[in-house]
């Protein structure tokens, strides 16, 4: 059989947490804050048309652009109950609520909504559940983690247990989540040695140094992938 497992997954990084992942052919956004991030200036907004749009929590950072999405795709949006919730109130539609611990089969594979460590008020303050993360197990098995906001926490051992995982998306700025010294322990207990960076940079309080931080992750023998914003990348 010619395709055993996905020849690859395209990623491109928009910026802070914001990457769109392609699997199966279909365009998977996560975290959607471009047009608030001055980093991500250059990036051609109106040119990103997902077919899902996946939120981990209700932080602005992580739903600014949400709405304008919306209106210029066809995306469905997945999130927590409180989240899509919020979103169908916001004149949204196409939207598919999830909670901690489920899993559904959408036609690009399969999503669980997982644990994070982190807290979830949206941007009028309304109540956003809980925060979480994404674990995407594409049609021909390649799978990975997208982590959202979280700090260390021994639920990511879990993941072991039911999946193995090829890449992992793991915040590394600190200060509102895991830094990069915790992010490498967090890759153990995921059982992961390839790491996209995300949370880093984009304000004062998580400013990281990039080789320094690829460079730990090199000295525990892993891999640490900090993408341009606007690149594409295969893996
Ligand atoms: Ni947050
Ligand atoms: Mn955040």
């Amino acid at each position: 059989m010619l395709f055993q497992k996905d020849l690859f997954m395209q990623i491109t990084y928009y910026g802070h947490s914001c990457f769109e992942v392609k699997v199966n052919n279909k365009k998977l956004l996560f975290d959607p804050y471009i047009t608030p991030n001055k980093l991500a200036e250059k990036i051609d907004f109106k040119s990103i048309k997902p077919d899902y749009v996946l939120i981990s929590h209700g932080h602005n950072d992580h739903i600014a652009d949400a709405v304008a999405i919306a209106k210029q795709s066809d995306a469905v949006f997945i999130s927590n109950f409180e989240i899509t919730n919020w979103l169908s109130a916001k004149g949204i539609k196409n939207v598919h609520p999830m909670n901690l611990g489920g899993n559904f089969d959408f036609d690009f594979g399969t999503a669980k909504y997982f644990i994070a460590q982190h807290s979830s008020s949206l941007p009028d303050g309304s109540y956003g559940g809980n925060p979480g993360g994404f674990l995407i197990k594409g049609l021909h098995d390649s799978s990975f983690y997208y982590a959202g906001d979280t700090g260390l926490t021994n639920d990511l051992k879990l993941i072991r247990e039911y999946i193995n995982i090829d890449f992992a998306f793991l915040p590394i700025g600190n200060n509102y989540t895991m830094g990069v010294d915790n992010a490498i322990i967090a890759s153990e207990f995921i059982n992961c040695d390839k790491i996209i960076g995300m949370h880093y940079n984009t304000f004062d309080t998580i400013q990281i140094d990039k080789n320094e931080a690829i460079d730990k992750f090199n000295r525990a023998g892993k891999e640490l992938i900090l993408l341009e914003i606007g690149q594409t990348i295969n893996i």
